[in-house]
């Protein structure tokens, strides 16, 4: 527990928009590195705002890369950690999974959907908001609340687990895939190799326009392939039905 802690407290502890890195366990705590990961999203969304066509477009893919891992080893490194040790971690982890399921969903919708400018404007709008909601959840909530009940060690341990599952993790929404452990953690491998894949072509089409075509039926085979594996049925073990997606 850290008692050297002073700032804007709650009954939960004190937001972590309040506290330096110090008072967060340093360095490789998973605290001092899921802030800043929320920092470098908070200067994205910012981004998404001031831009628009491609420029746009290229911001939201950088958003994609540090969302979708982030979210992934949350869900299966720190939510059930917090459902262990805090008594409400049921409840407060199942918000923060609906959440990033609407992330999914929007993003799914904006890459899959031909949107007229005004829909594509309230989906950007509500993804924006959604990713901010998720953040204030976590900044001060559940993270503060996972500080009073872990030493610097653990949360040390806990990030560096944290780490290197965000740096094997998907980095495309995939909302049929469990938001939950088991399933989630199946799925990670074949996805991640795929989504990779899909990025490469993606940013070789952007430099190439003449081979973009081409790049981009390959990005397509890619997503398909990566729904054929999203739907495998182990994949959707320890899924709840509240984040569950079903007939896509
Ligand atoms: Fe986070
Ligand atoms: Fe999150």
């Amino acid at each position: 527990m850290n008692h050297h802690v002073t700032g804007r407290a709650n009954a939960r502890g004190i937001s972590l928009a309040d506290q330096d890195e110090t008072q967060l366990g340093g360095p490789a705590s998973v605290l001092v590195r899921q802030k800043r990961e929320h920092v470098r999203l908070d200067h994205l969304l910012d981004g998404l705002q001031g831009t628009s066509g491609a420029e746009q477009n290229r911001v939201l893919i950088r958003i994609y890369r540090l969302v979708f891992p982030h979210a992934f080893a949350e869900e299966s490194v720190l939510w059930p950690v917090i459902r262990r040790v805090l008594p409400d971690g049921e409840a407060l982890t199942r918000q923060v999974e609906e959440e990033h399921q609407e992330v999914n969903e929007l993003v799914t919708r904006l890459d899959g959907e031909l949107l007229d400018p005004s829909e594509r404007r309230q989906v950007l709008d509500r993804l924006v908001e959604v990713l901010r909601e998720d953040v204030r959840d976590e900044e001060d909530a559940l993270l503060p609340g996972l500080q009073r009940q872990l030493s610097v060690s653990q949360l040390r341990r806990l990030g560096v687990a944290w780490e290197l599952v965000r740096r094997t993790a998907p980095t495309r929404p995939h909302p049929v895939v469990s938001r939950r452990p088991p399933g989630n953690a199946l799925a990670a491998l074949p996805l991640t190799v795929l989504d990779n894949l899909r990025d490469l072509c993606e940013v070789a089409a952007h430099r190439s326009p003449r081979t973009a075509p081409a790049l981009n039926n390959v990005s397509h085979a890619l997503a398909q392939a990566a729904g054929r594996v999203e739907r495998l049925g182990a994949l959707r073990r320890g899924e709840r039905n509240l984040t569950s997606v079903e007939n896509r």
